[in-house]
């Protein structure tokens, strides 16, 4: 995919107050300092999104517009410890609404450490999304970080837990998974255009 603009469209912090937009949405959801604005930054081939070693960084939802086409929704992550209850309370009811009343909303990417593979809160979001009957498919990022042989296994564990999702494998730092990932993403968000249409 040939990203050629890209543009921050605004942000959400309440629910149910999102920017006024038309295009075709991708979320991408995932647990706390997972490594969702790297994955956006590497698929967009821009730093757009601010990427943090810290925890909790991204605390809205983020609305980016590719080619006038498409836009990304970069969602605050889950899991993290250090914020009050209130405020993990808050970013789960933003994060919920968006995802069941989005209008333009056509797939979620769920991502996850290839490390640390699923935890209960992929599970629940797994559950929540196919209540909801919206599409998903799982990133396992950070690949960089194993070695052939253990990503072969955690290949294995990932795919005998999750008969029927697509699974990707990535790696914000060397790209790897890149045009696959974009392949399954313009499928979800343009899904009656056929490939040579999508990736015109
Ligand atoms: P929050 O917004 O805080 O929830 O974090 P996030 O999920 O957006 O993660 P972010 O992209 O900010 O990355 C968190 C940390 O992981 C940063 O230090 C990144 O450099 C690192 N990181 C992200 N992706 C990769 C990857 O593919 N490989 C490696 N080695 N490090 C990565
Ligand atoms: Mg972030």
């Amino acid at each position: 995919m040939k990203v050629t603009s890209v543009e921050f469209a605004g942000a959400a912090t309440q629910p149910g107050i999102y920017p006024n937009l038309c295009h075709p949405e991708i979320a991408f959801a995932g647990r706390s300092n997972v490594g969702k604005s790297s994955l956006i930054n590497c698929l967009l081939q821009r730093k757009v999104a601010r990427t943090s070693a810290t925890p909790g960084h991204t605390r809205q939802l983020n609305f980016f517009i590719i080619n006038n086409h498409l836009t990304f929704v970069d969602l605050p992550g889950y899991g993290y410890a250090k914020v009050s209850k209130e405020e993990r309370t808050h970013w789960q009811k933003l994060v919920e609404h968006y995802l069941v009343s989005s209008p333009s909303l056509r797939g979620v990417v769920i991502i996850i450490d290839v490390r640390r593979g699923l935890a209960t809160e992929e599970e629940m979001l797994f559950h929540f999304l196919t209540c909801h009957r919206r599409p998903f498919v799982v990133v396992a990022t950070k690949c960089d970080k194993l070695n052939r042989e253990q990503l072969e296994q955690q290949r294995q564990a990932l795919a005998a837990r999750l008969p029927g999702s697509p699974l990707f494998f990535f790696s914000a730092r060397d790209g790897t998974g890149k045009a696959e990932l974009w392949r399954a993403l313009l499928a979800l968000a343009f899904p009656a255009a056929g490939p040579q249409t999508r990736y015109a």
